[in-house]
């Protein structure tokens, strides 16, 4: 079995792939990556010496690129994470988005099918999230029925190629499945988005951005309860459908702050209020969706799925990973990371 992860040198994909190529030696795992800010090829050193593990650079935007990956490996399975997937980005400047997000899932999905045909055995498994649904008020959950209703360019962007997917299902009957999932966190995570954002900031004293009150809610997961979760729907989803994932585990961005300051004060023996008192509320996120929530019973009572991380082991892992992995942290906070990549790829 020949598997194409796009995108996987980010946070997700790399999660993914640190998973399952020790997990499954005798799958070929080719990575299709553009290595944007996003990606870091630290992210997969445990991996990188595996004889069924390839990486490859390229740009899902450009179909000639594409087109090659498919003739050299001949891939049966596409595993898309690749994509823009930070909404402030969106916000500031959303061409990447469209040409990425929209154009470049339309290239691979061309690619299958000029290169599967008919043929049986073959798979493109789309990696989405919640944010296509829009924003849920104070109660209710997003399920796989929700209409779509995206706010920002990023989930726009997404829904755009949710629905690309889902087309190419019906009109071509390309064998997809779709997956929608909430917010994830966890080790390699681009210190752009909460978590990490608020852990580092923490650390060296800096101030702790809350947007606009810091009442807006939502639903975390462990990256790999949502990789495991990826893999179940591939291995026991049914074609054409979508699966929602989610951690229920629904929390308000200034209770997380919080928590974040009362763990890390734990672990280096430090008053919670030296880290509290650098929280500061800012201008609030233009089209700032209020909460998001999952529901996730499809993938756990028809494909058995359930995560296996609470929310406090998870984090309680998370923080330690970003307390131990200073080189990871330095690689990316001081651009020793962009200078490696020029001398090895010249960009
Ligand atoms: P990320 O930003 O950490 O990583 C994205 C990866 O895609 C990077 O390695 C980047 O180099 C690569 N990439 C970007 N543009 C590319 C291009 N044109 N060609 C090839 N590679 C390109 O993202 P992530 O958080 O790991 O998210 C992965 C996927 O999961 C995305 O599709 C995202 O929409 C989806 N998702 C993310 C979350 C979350 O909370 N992070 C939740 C649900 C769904
Ligand atoms: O729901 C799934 C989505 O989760 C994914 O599709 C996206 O790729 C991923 O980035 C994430 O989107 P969010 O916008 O929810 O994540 P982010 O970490 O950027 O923000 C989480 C919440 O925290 C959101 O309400 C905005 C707020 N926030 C974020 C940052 C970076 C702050 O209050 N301060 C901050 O500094």
């Amino acid at each position: 079995m020949k598997i194409l992860v796009t995108g996987g040198a980010g946070f997700i994909g790399s999660n993914f792939l640190n998973l399952f190529v020790p997990r499954y030696p005798d799958c070929r795992f080719i990575n299709f990556d553009k290595l944007t800010y996003a990606a870091n090829l630290l992210n997969l050193k445990n991996i990188q010496v595996k004889q069924n593990y390839v990486f490859v650079r390229g740009d899902i935007a450009d179909y000639a690129a594409v087109a090659a990956v498919f003739e050299k490996y001949e891939p049966d399975i596409v595993v898309h994470f690749a994509a823009e997937s930070h909404v402030d980005r969106s916000i500031l400047g959303p061409a990447d988005f469209i040409n990425t997000n929209i154009l470049g899932t339309f290239n691979l999905l061309e690619a299958c099918r000029k290169y599967w045909g008919d043929r049986p055995g073959k798979l493109f498994h789309h990696v989405s999230t919640d944010e296509v649904y829009g924003s849920l008020g104070e109660t209710g959950y997003f399920t796989e029925e929700t209409r779509y209703d995206p706010s920002s360019p990023y989930s726009a962007s997404k829904a755009s190629s949710d629905h690309l997917v889902r087309a190419y299902h019906r009109t071509y009957g390309l064998p997809v499945k779709v997956t929608n999932c909430s917010n994830n966190y966890g080790p390699y995570q681009f210190p752009e988005k909460l978590i990490p954002l608020m852990i580092l900031h923490a650390l060296e004293g800096k101030s702790l951005p809350v947007y606009g009150t810091g009442e807006n809610v939502r639903d975390w997961l462990f990256v790999e309860d949502h990789c495991e979760a990826i893999w179940t729907v591939i291995e026991k989803g049914n074609v054409g459908e979508t699966y929602n994932i989610g951690g229920n585990n629904q929390w308000k961005n200034i209770d997380i702050v919080h928590k974040i300051c009362d763990l890390l004060g734990e672990k280096l023996d430090k008053d919670p209020q030296e880290f509290k008192k650098l929280i500061t509320f800012v201008k609030d996120r233009p089209g700032h969706d209020l909460r998001y929530a999952i529901d996730a019973t499809k993938i756990r009572d028809q494909l058995g799925w359930e995560p296996r991380e609470t929310f406090e082991t998870g984090l309680n892992k998370t923080i330690d990973w970003y307390l131990h992995n200073k080189d990871w942290v330095e690689s990316v906070k001081t651009g020793d990371y962009k200078k490696w990549l020029e001398m090895n790829y010249g960009t």
